[in-house]
């Protein structure tokens, strides 16, 4: 077997264990381990611990993150965090990143009675404001917070942290 087809016929395992997982930036609950088949590259994605672990406790929630990245020819240590929260369906995790969409302050968590507004997330910078999934709900932020492509394998839970995805503010 050629080294060539070895590569395509690794390409297409990936992609087909990654379309076969989730595509998307949120995750399913309730996923088991994968198949050792259905492997994807996670070098280049932080490990955010297993995903039982995720599901448990309240939402939304901070997660720490610490790891060696491989960005092409480049390995780097990151470290920072994510939120993490279950959809309104309470049935996928949506993963998201703490970087306000305005002009790239971290978003902590709002102050109590900010909360009882609906504010769950506040940018200190210029007053942004986010509700619990992310979406900005006041301030100069013109989009909600990005969230990440999520994987599961061997029961872990990996984003690619290198590739936030932007979102639109849903329309109601
Ligand atoms: S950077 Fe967050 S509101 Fe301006």
């Amino acid at each position: 077997m050629g080294q060539k087809w070895k590569r395509r016929e690794f390409l297409s395992k990936s992609v087909k264990g990654t379309i076969g997982l989730f595509a998307v930036s949120t995750l399913p609950l309730g996923l088991t381990a994968c198949n050792e088949d259905e492997s994807i590259d996670v070098s280049s994605m932080v490990n955010l611990g297993s995903l039982k672990e995720l599901e448990k406790g309240e939402f939304p929630k901070k997660v720490p993150y610490k790891a060696k990245i491989q960005d092409a020819w480049v390995e780097q240590e990151m470290e920072g965090f994510v939120y993490v929260n279950k959809n309104k369906e309470g049935d996928t995790l949506l993963i998201m990143s703490p970087i306000c969409t305005h002009l790239g302050c971290t978003a902590g968590d709002a102050e109590i009675e900010m909360q009882k507004e609906g504010i769950r997330f506040y940018c200190p910078c210029h007053g942004g404001q986010y509700d619990e999934f992310g979406i900005n709900v006041g301030g100069p932020p013109p989009r909600p917070l990005d969230t990440f492509d999520a994987y599961a394998q061997n029961g872990d839970v990996y984003i690619s942290v290198l590739s936030a995805k932007q979102r639109k503010k849903p329309s109601n």
